[in-house]
């Protein structure tokens, strides 16, 4: 014991923890000094709980994946017993859960979309079906979205459209072509024109990449941290016919909207379309254990029953993984959150709309499901953001007092920018969204002093 340990009065357990955590371990995306986090000893469904007894309502369900409530027993019971049988087999061995859940999801899916290839997460699932979309069409471009997120590998980075990649601007993999997309609240033509512009656009960047060289457009199920930026109505059934015109696969990243997060089994099914490949994971999970899968259909996949299919993983239909994943389908089903998704959802919609009434600062509130964000604003005519598209650090002092005053009122909720993410587990009841919106409501009152009296 040093001399400062036999003055000073003993470390609580949260600080031991913060200290270790700190001094062994890197954070994402963060500054490592300075940085505040949550230290959690438990969570029981839409609360977290920390080491001196708080409770946080988690509005995020983590980071939009534990989409089941935390701490639900059934996934703990079903991985105990798949880890009492075996743990791990390779991939080239089966298991009993691998082919279960092979079948639940094909049954899940629309369409053709049967097959099952298990990877480790959303990047890995991404990954992949880049890969495989290039092995398919024997094309090298992929197109996607300005402002979307697809995950922080190599690739899945290059293919994403968010900030977080021009640190390592030139770490990005060739051939990726990105288009902006509009959203309706920043849209200053009329809506009329909105779906029209929109695939206008994108139909000169196909003619401009030249549409035989495109592999795949690779879209969000319904847009998650880039702020929700929901497409134009109509817009994913034209982005089906111009994959259909031209040959070219329609790749769905349901990484964050699948598994119910939109009232449906996945995003998509807003949109009244069927894709080639549906990339997974967060949900699939609820994050339970870390796990992805890309759905392919059979059209794809038949073209490898007598050509060897180039993709591998050590971890690929791990059991264990497997084994939480079926038990987490059931879970949806059983307790009708696909359901309870869509009625909250319409609840926190009318909740909104009366905050939206109350607060000056509220320009903008998007939801589908429980995948929902607020937008806040200096001022409701112009639109100025409360902080801007990748705000530095100074651009972000009142944001940040929104923010600490949602932790400090018992709320871990995603803010980025001028946005609040509103995401709550899909098994929160009315009462629970009530309480989350009081929260909201009462840390966006700081914001509302920074909006100007008319
Ligand atoms: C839409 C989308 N795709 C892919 C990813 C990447 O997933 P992972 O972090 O599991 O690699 C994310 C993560 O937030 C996501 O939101």
């Amino acid at each position: 014991m040093n001399i400062l340990e036999k003055i000073l009065p003993p470390k609580t357990e949260a600080a031991e923890i913060t200290q270790t955590n700190q001094d062994y371990t890197l954070f994402s995306w963060s500054k490592q000094k300075g940085i505040n986090p949550i230290a959690v000893k438990y969570g029981d469904g839409v609360y977290l709980y920390d080491y001196d007894d708080k409770r946080y309502l988690d509005f995020s369900s983590g980071l939009m994946n534990v989409n089941i409530g935390h701490g639900n027993q059934r996934v703990t019971q079903a991985v105990m017993k798949q880890m009492q049988q075996v743990s791990y087999v390779t991939p080239g061995c089966i298991t009993k859960v691998r082919g279960e859940l092979g079948k639940k999801l094909a049954e899940i899916c629309p369409g053709d979309l049967n097959k099952a290839f298990f990877t480790l997460c959303g990047a890995s699932s991404i990954e992949n079906a880049i890969k495989l979309a290039r092995l398919y069409t024997g094309r090298h471009k992929i197109l996607s979205r300005y402002q979307s997120y697809h995950g922080s590998s190599n690739v899945a980075m290059t293919v994403s459209g968010d900030p977080r990649k021009l640190p390592v601007d030139a770490q990005q993999a060739p051939n990726f072509v990105h288009f902006d997309l509009p959203y309706l609240y920043r849209w200053e033509y009329g809506e009329e024109n909105l779906l029209k512009e929109s695939v206008a656009g994108l139909e000169r960047i196909i003619a401009y990449e030249g549409p035989g060289n495109i592999a795949a457009i690779l879209l969000e199920g319904e847009s998650g941290s880039s702020g929700c930026l929901q497409y134009p109505a109509g817009y994913l059934q034209k982005v089906r016919e111009l994959c259909n015109k031209h040959g070219i696969l329609l790749i769905m990243d349901e990484v964050m909207s699948g598994f119910g997060r939109t009232g449906k089994w996945f995003g998509f099914q807003n949109h009244n379309i069927i894709p080639d490949m549906i990339a997974m994971a967060k949900g699939l999970t609820s994050g339970y254990l870390p796990f992805g899968c890309l759905m392919v259909s059979d059209k794809i996949a038949g073209k490898y029953d007598d050509a060897v299919l180039p993709l591998g993983l050590t971890y690929s239909a791990h059991p264990v993984c497997c084994a939480a994943a079926l038990e987490v389908l059931k879970i949806y089903e059983d307790d009708n959150l696909l359901e309870n998704a869509g009625l909250m959802g319409k609840y926190v919609d009318a909740g909104m709309a009366e905050m939206k009434l109350k607060h000056p600062s509220i320009g903008n509130w998007r939801n589908t499901g429980l995948l929902g964000c607020i937008e806040l604003v200096k001022d409701k005519t112009t639109k100025e953001p409360m902080a801007p598209f990748n705000a530095k650090p100074d651009e972000m002092v009142v944001m940040n007092k929104v923010a600490t005053k949602i932790r400090e009122l018992g709320m871990y909720t995603f803010v980025r920018w001028n946005y609040i993410f509103v995401a709550p587990p899909l098994c929160i009841t009315k009462e629970q969204i009530d309480e989350g919106l009081a929260i909201i409501s009462q840390a966006i009152s700081i914001a509302d002093e920074y909006v100007p009296l008319i």
